[in-house]
């Protein structure tokens, strides 16, 4: 017999997959809201971003299978459509992402408490993945703000995010 996943980890596992789907919902709604601002670039990038953290779900998804435990899917949340600014916007994205960040490191705090070894490789990748994720959400941060209220610098940052995805 295989050795069972850890039962609070597999639960814990599978909060984190719907927070993933939950962050990938968040991330379609504020591609909508960049539509609706006539910002392209800003809505594709968040369209791959969204996906993205679909990816990041699947990840889980397909550990959770190789255990032997059960994938559980919740319901996911209305998110947020509109924003008093695109700045506003990337800024709930950043915080997003940061929430992210803390609930990974909480499961690998508890993935290494119940000696659960064999999860700390998955553990290590989304731990990197979310310093990775920081750094660019924070640099796109700081762009919006440097753009302020001028649609010129917004819209050449439009341009410049719809060739990166
Ligand atoms: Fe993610
Ligand atoms: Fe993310």
């Amino acid at each position: 017999m295989p050795l069972p996943l850890n039962e609070k980890v597999a639960d814990a596992l599978n909060g984190q997959l719907n927070t993933e789907l939950q962050a990938s919902h968040v991330y379609r709604a504020m591609a909508a809201y960049f539509d609706s601002q006539e910002l392209p670039g800003f809505s594709s990038w968040f369209i791959a971003h969204s996906r993205e953290e679909t990816e990041h779900a699947m990840r889980i998804y397909s550990y959770l299978v190789s255990r032997n435990a059960r994938v559980a899917l919740t319901g996911i949340d209305q998110p947020a459509t509109d924003y008093s600014s695109p700045q506003a916007a990337i800024a709930a994205a950043l915080e997003t992402e940061t929430d992210v960040t803390k609930k990974i490191n909480q499961l690998f705090e508890l993935a290494h408490e119940s000696g659960e070894y064999g999860t700390q490789p998955l553990m290590h990748w989304f731990l990197e993945e979310q310093v990775k994720e920081e750094d660019l959400f924070r640099r796109l941060s700081d762009q919006v703000e440097a753009a302020k209220d001028s649609r010129w610098h917004l819209l050449a940052l439009d341009g410049q995010l719809a060739q990166r995805v």
